[in-house]
Order: structure tokens, then C-alpha cells, then sequence
């Protein structure tokens, strides 16, 4: 690393300067909303993550902090207080904060399993909601109430066979939603969910099953507010991004009165080159031509990137499988180098952000 530490520090004054407003501002240009998910031990201790998030963001994601297994390891323990730090952080900069997740299987608390029957369930379900939700309450730009419901080849329904479908039934999501509007009636309310990017055939069955939640939810009067579609995006399924399709499916959800939110948006790079400027290059291609589809309808109010820099990213680190590079290199999935260095992709984010329809 001693070649490297030259780079640093990152920040100089005129990066904070007017000149250079930052994704965020000149998102906020065009009445849309970027910000990035964020790590609060990071904010707390590291004075260049914080500066770098302060100047690109003008909402940030609160992750680990929320998920509900963390604020209540046990049935009768809640501890908000990392949330807090992260909205304390978040309101001395004056950026929003958005939560993540409300329900989501992948971070169920162990203990929901146990409960007895299906009153317990749901009375553990809207208490937590409830809780959240009634903490958080006018500090909060956005919830994502219930996180990842779709799965096709599953059910006729395509719900995800979760521990909430289980032990509740479909009307789980119902239950949350309802319980999240009664504790905070200005909080955009938001179902969020992958895999609906895509134009191959999970992502059209995938695509129907969530207009068809929505649809539901409308007739029994369910509120919500915002679809959140993740996209995690990958440069080796260019082939099936079809920009046509995508905006019909926004349409569709823009149609049926709701906003749309970009959620968790990065590329995977494994398809691409080792050679940088190459690879970057593709990175940067397709978050300019994902965006310049989306941001087209002006229902999607904001993006938010999966992190800033590509040293602190799921897809570097190597979460899953897919995401790793075959020639060992390490991915760069985000708009920042892994020493806060604008990128190609950086670019291209404020390109898309700068042309986008006026909100
Ligand atoms: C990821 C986090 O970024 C990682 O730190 C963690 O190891 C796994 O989860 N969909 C979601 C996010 O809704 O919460 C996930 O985030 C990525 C997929």
C-alpha cells in the first residue's frame, strides 16, 4: 500500500467548492434525490468517509443499523440507538434518511421462527413496524417496509416463501404497510425488490408478480407509496437490459400512481476486462444507459448507489460467488475508486443526473 499513500487525502478544497456541487447537488438540479447506502461506524470514525459522503449525497441509507435481527436480538430488546447515530450524522449535514429494511427475510431476527402461531407472528410483525417506524418517525425520507417478497417458480402468487409467508400468509405485506403508515404518515413507503431489470424470463414473471402486489394492494387499500427496484446491474447481461421493456415496466408501475425509487444500484464487473480504462469504461456505459432509461419517467424521484467507493462494496468484497472475478482482480463497482478517485462511472452519474427530465 506505501505507493498508494500518496494519494491521500483525497479532499481538497475545491472539491467542496461551488464549482463541484457533488452527485447529490447536481442531482437536486433536476428535483432528484442521490445518495448512497452508508456504513455509521465509518461516519463515526473516519473523517474522509464522512467528508466524501457529506459532498455526494443528499440522502443516505441506513443498512445493518435498521435490519430488525440487530435492533432486537431478542423478542423483548430494541435498541435503536446505531439508527440514531446514523440519522444524528445525517441531519448535521442536512441529508435525508432513508431505512432499510423494515421486513426482510435475510435479516429476520432468529427467534421470529420460535413464535407460537400466527397471532404471535403478527403481533411481533406490527409491533416491530410499529416501533420503527413510530422511533423514526419525521426523520425518515423513505422505508423500505418489506424487502425481496418476489419468487417465481415458486408459488401461483410468486411470493417468496419466507419465514413471514409461513407463519402469517400472504397478507403479511399488508400488515406491515398498514402498520407503517399508522406510525408515520409522511414516510414514503416503499416495497423493494430485485431481479425486475432485466428482460429474460424470471425477470417478465418477476416483473408481473410485482404489478400484481400492487394491483392487490390497491384494492384492499394498502398504502404504499414507491416501488424501490434495486438494480444491481451486471455488464455480462447487457445483452438482456432491453431499454423498451424497462420503461414500459415503469410505466406501468408510474401508471398505477406510484413513485419509483433506484434503491441499490452498482455494476458488476466480472464480464469485463482487467485492463482498467477498459473495464471502467463498460462500468460507466451501463450506468449511463440504466439511468438515462429510468430517469426518462418522471415518476423515479431518486437513485441511490450501493456505496460510493469500491473499496467498501459488497461486490469487492466478494459476497456471492457471481461476483467474482475470474483473473483475481478486485471489482469496481461503484462511482469511487477504493482512494475516493472520481471514476468513469462518476461521470457518468452526473451526466445522466444533468440531462435528466426536470422534475
Ligand atoms: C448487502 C450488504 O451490502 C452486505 O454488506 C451484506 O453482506 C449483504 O447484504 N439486497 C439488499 C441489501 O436489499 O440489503 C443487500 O446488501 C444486497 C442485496
Amino acid at each position: 500500500m506505501g505507493g498508494v499513500a500518496a494519494c491521500w487525502p483525497v479532499l481538497s478544497l475545491a472539491d467542496t467548492s461551488l464549482r463541484d456541487p457533488g452527485l447529490g447537488r447536481i442531482a437536486a438540479s433536476r428535483g432528484l434525490l442521490y445518495g448512497s447506502v452508508v456504513r455509521g461506524t465509518s461516519l463515526e470514525r473516519d473523517p474522509t468517509y464522512s467528508a466524501v459522503f457529506a459532498r455526494e449525497c443528499r440522502l443516505v441509507v441506513s443498512g445493518g443499523e435498521m435490519h430488525w435481527r440487530n435492533v432486537s436480538p431478542s423478542p423483548t430488546s430494541t435498541d435503536f440507538s446505531k439508527g440514531d447515530g446514523v440519522y444524528s450524522w445525517a441531519s448535521d449535514h442536512e441529508i435525508k434518511l432513508r431505512g432499510h429494511a423494515l421486513v426482510w427475510h435475510g435479516q429476520a431476527p432468529k427467534w421470529f421462527a420460535d413464535l407460537p402461531d400466527r397471532d404471535a407472528a403478527i403481533r411481533a410483525l406490527r409491533d416491530h413496524v410499529h416501533a420503527m417506524c413510530s422511533h423514526f418517525a419525521g426523520r425518515i425520507h423513505s422505508w423500505d417496509v418489506i424487502n425481496e417478497a418476489i419468487q417465481t417458480n415458486n408459488r401461483a402468487d410468486s411470493l417468496r416463501k419466507t419465514v413471514f409467508l409461513e407463519k402469517i400468509g400472504p397478507d403479511y405485506l399488508d400488515i406491515a404497510f398498514r402498520a407503517a403508515r399508522e406510525a408515520d404518515g409522511h414516510a414514503l413507503l416503499t416495497l423493494n425488490e430485485f431481479g425486475v431489470e432485466y428482460d429474460d424470463r424470471d425477470g417478465r414473471n418477476r416483473r408481473r408478480a410485482m404489478l400484481a402486489i400492487i394491483d392487490r394492494f390497491r384494492r384492499g387499500n394498502t398504502p404504499i407509496d414507491v416501488i424501490g427496484i434495486q438494480s444491481h446491474l451486471a455488464t455480462e447481461y447487457n445483452a438482456k437490459l432491453n431499454d423498451r421493456s424497462l420503461a414500459d415496466f415503469l410505466k406501468e408501475i408510474s401508471d398505477r400512481g406510484l413513485k419509483i425509487m433506484i434503491t441499490e444500484l452498482d455494476v458488476v464487473d466480472r464480464a469485463s476486462p482487467s485492463d482498467i480504462p477498459t473495464r471502467d469504461g463498460e462500468v460507466a456505459a451501463l450506468y449511463r444507459r440504466y439511468l438515462d432509461v429510468t430517469l426518462d419517467n418522471r415518476a423515479v424521484i431518486g437513485v441511490v448507489t450501493w456505496g460510493l467507493t469500491d473499496k467498501d462494496s459488497w461486490i469487492t468484497r466478494g459476497d456471492s460467488p457471481n461476483f467474482r472475478r475470474a483473473d483475481g482482480l478486485l471489482a469496481r463497482p461503484l462511482p469511487l475508486d477504493d482512494h475516493y478517485r472520481r471514476k468513469p462511472a462518476y461521470e457518468a452519474i452526473a451526466e445522466s443526473f444533468r440531462t435528466a427530465p426536470l422534475r
